[in-house]
């Protein structure tokens, strides 16, 4: 049975496609999640009383309430005592690929690494430093600037990156960009334009981020990975004599975890300074370290041949489109134009609100509080783990959002238990989507522990470990 219904409850016009063919709680629970995820239902949107519902509905209470609290569980709703259920503040993310009103793709659980938990956006610091910054600076900030970015978040970002993360950095070498991704497009193009026709790259690595350095024209070479992080060491042999540059990321390798070996570092250092070549250094996630001080950037032992970028897509949110270059002064002006040349410079108010932020010292609060929260997750995910699926190997989980999950070369590989865990409405990120060439290599899979909000992270682990033990899960019903 299918049919449209409105209703008119409190105060709300509530209208949604209903299909209960497959049971009445499960065809509300389909309608409620298409209307939130094609955004007919907006964030923050108040829903009617349960009573209500279930009224103009013709169905029970205990159905529509059953319904609610499963959409509360995944995220889609909130529930506060005293003022009813309403929908999420922070809209829920479409799968890759995904468009609005084909909801299909969109799983329960979404482990797949790349995201913080988008719920504790710090939006009421945000908003204070967004009033502080439109109310005290003067109107030019909305002219067109500096394509390096705005001179008050290039210093600030000077003494925290300094501070925070063993960079040496002066302002006027520093060049804001949209992201890690656009930072690393501009630096291949400023790489091709002087000549170059290679750039080495970490095996296992990020297939999006390859993808970028290959539209610059340039062939990459394949840099081995293993416990040590990037063999550094293979730089100086023939197969990378063509490489300009070398792209890593040395606090914590992307997607296996490990941290780059102090031995490493000194190879790594070593070929740039022997053969003028740049390193790369992507330092995505460097502020989460969980079991010791945090790692210092290479960047700090080289500056004049590292290129050093970090983002804010972590720490914050990806829609930010916030990042920043520390640049050799060799490369500094090249790449300003490039940037120049590609969108004049990254949004002003942006770059004001975050420095702000990091001045008044409520970036390094933010982190303080995220770092803890994903450092309990991390635990009883490994607690977990090792009790539900002893065979499988956790690593790279010293630092970051996410972990490797190294699967045995006997037992089920990366599809069955992929199959598996998407019938669970479980989402993962198999290791073969990382590496270079499709041969024969060793299985797991990327598990990021940022991206479920809070409440649902126990019920996402839950589903996890019954999925690594080849049994449906108690909590996907
Ligand atoms: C390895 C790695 N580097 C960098 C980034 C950040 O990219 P961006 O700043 O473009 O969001 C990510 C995000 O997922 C990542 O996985």
């Amino acid at each position: 049975m299918s049919k449209d219904w409105s209703t008119f409850a409190r105060d709300l016009d509530l209208h949604l496609d209903l299909d209960t063919v497959s049971g009445r709680r499960a065809g509300l629970e389909r309608a409620l999640r298409d209307a939130i995820r094609t955004g007919r239902l907006a964030p923050r949107a108040a829903l009617p009383s349960t009573r209500s519902l279930a009224q103009h509905l013709c169905m029970s209470r205990g159905t529509v309430s059953a319904a609610y609290d499963q959409l509360v569980t995944e995220g889609y709703l909130v529930a506060r005592h005293g003022s009813g259920t309403s929908v999420a503040g922070v809209p829920l993310p479409l799968a890759p690929g995904a468009t609005p009103g084909r909801p299909e793709g969109t799983p329960r659980y979404d482990l797949r690494p790349g995201r913080p938990d988008l719920t504790t956006f710090p939006a009421a610091a945000w908003l204070r430093a967004t009033r502080r910054v439109l109310t005290s600076a003067p109107a030019e900030i909305h002219a067109l600037s500096d394509p390096r970015g705005r001179a008050e978040l290039r210093t600030t970002l000077a003494g925290y990156l300094g501070r925070a993360r063993g960079v040496l950095a002066v302002p006027d070498q520093i060049v804001i960009t949209s992201g890690y991704s656009q930072a690393l497009g501009l630096l291949a193009r400023v790489l091709a334009d002087s000549g170059a026709s290679a750039v080495a790259m970490e095996d296992p690595g990020h297939p999006f981020h390859r993808e970028i350095v290959r539209r610059a024209g340039l062939t990459v070479l394949a840099l081995p990975v293993d416990d040590g992080g990037a063999r550094t060491d293979l730089l100086a042999s023939r197969r990378f004599a063509d490489a300009a540059a070398v792209v890593l990321t040395p606090a914590h390798q992307y997607p296996t975890g490990e941290t780059l070996h102090p031995g490493r570092r000194h190879a790594l250092t070593a070929w740039a300074r022997s053969t003028g070549g740049l390193v790369i250094e992507d330092d995505y996630d460097g502020e989460f370290r969980y079991d010791r001080q945090p790692v210092g950037a290479v960047q700090g032992m080289a500056p004049g041949n590292v290129a050093y970028v970090g983002t804010a897509s972590k720490t914050l949110a990806p829609a930010l489109r916030l990042a920043w270059m520390v640049l050799p002064r060799s490369l500094t002006e090249a790449v300003a134009d490039t940037k120049n040349h590609a969108d004049a410079h990254t949004a002003s108010l942006g770059q004001l609100v975050l420095a702000d932020l990091i001045e008044t010292h409520a970036y390094d609060r933010h982190i303080r509080a995220a770092r803890l929260r994903y450092r309990r997750r991390r635990d009883l995910l490994l607690s977990r783990l090792q009790a539900a699926a002893p065979m499988a190997v956790v690593s790279g989980i010293a630092a970051g959002l996410h972990a490797l999950i190294r699967l045995p070369r006997t037992g089920p590989g990366e599809d069955a238990i992929l199959s598996l865990a998407i019938a669970q409405g479980l989402a993962l990120q198999p290791l073969a989507d990382h590496w270079h060439h499709g041969a024969d290599h060793p299985q797991g899979l990327i598990a990021g522990y940022s991206t479920p909000p809070e409440h649902a992270w126990p019920a996402a682990l839950d589903t996890l470990c019954a999925v690594l033990r080849q049994r449906p899960s108690t909590s996907a019903r």
